[in-house]
């Protein structure tokens, strides 16, 4: 069984007194593929070191909603020069996030719009972060044809009716821990309605993690117990799950 890990933070703090000897014995334990994703400048930048450092691992470059309070045209630029790399394969995370509401949601918008269209013009496709922000995320992801873009909904949060405008523009959805949490029966009906061609498994880690280690720090091992749970609702086998979620990733992120 071989699973694509699309959403992971391995450059945080929590990994730093086990990084290599986690990371080393990934594609052993089945873990073929990781992405791991940006989520400020210094982020971006170790991210790229990963991808140096670990043939499976693969990058996102960009900037969270609640970090581009300080991000100028001079880090747009950096962002850029960061793609050069053909192990950086997509901008992300960016998007809006109103849950915490800083910085202040015209200075959100104008970087999710302004990074989309770095990823237009490099021809990556974007990773959306949206967090109670479901409405604005979609206004302007239309206003900027995001469907000319491509790429995923991280951690897709939603109903089932607000999946359907992201499938229309082409989108990926990231599935991660939320999933087998006690209260996930809203997305446990949205992951019934998605496609199966649509889902990719992401943990986010070190955050989300599934249930029985949900409150822990999370890693792509855990990846199971997500695929387990799409699987038994979709009425299929855990291999097929990870098979199909796979090749869905490698298209989401144009890799071979
Ligand atoms: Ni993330």
């Amino acid at each position: 069984m071989r699973i694509f890990e699309t959403h992971a933070h391995y450059d945080d703090e929590a990994f730093d007194s086990d990084r290599n000897e986690l990371l080393r014995n990934f594609p052993e334990q089945g873990i073929c593929r990781v992405v791991n994703i940006g989520s400020n400048m210094e982020s971006s930048r170790n991210t790229v070191r990963l991808t140096e450092e670990y043939d499976f691992f693969y990058g996102a470059v960009g900037v969270h909603p609640s970090d581009t309070g300080n991000l100028s045209e001079a880090d747009i630029g950096e962002l850029c020069q960061m793609t050069k790399s053909d192990k950086i394969v997509a901008i992300g995370e960016i998007g809006l996030d109103y849950h915490y509401d800083e910085p202040e949601r015209t200075v959100q918008q104008r970087w999710f719009i302004r990074q989309a269209e770095l990823a237009r013009e490099l021809n990556l496709p974007i990773v959306v972060h949206s967090r109670d922000a479901a409405e604005d995320t979609l206004r302007i992801m239309k206003e900027f044809h995001a469907e000319e873009i491509g790429g995923v909904i991280h951690c897709y949060s939603y109903s089932k009716e607000l999946a359907k405008e992201f499938l229309d523009m082409g989108f990926y959805f990231g599935i991660g821990g939320v999933l087998t949490f006690q209260n996930a029966r809203k997305l446990v009906e949205t992951v019934e309605y998605l496609p199966l061609d649509r889902i990719v498994l992401e943990t986010d880690s070190p955050y989300l993690a599934p249930v029985p280690y949900r409150g822990k720090r999370n890693t792509s091992l855990y990846l199971l117990y997500v695929l387990r749970k799409i699987a038994e609702l979709k009425g299929i086998s855990e291999e097929e799950a990870a098979e199909i979620t796979y090749e869905n990733a490698c298209r989401l992120y144009c890799l071979t």
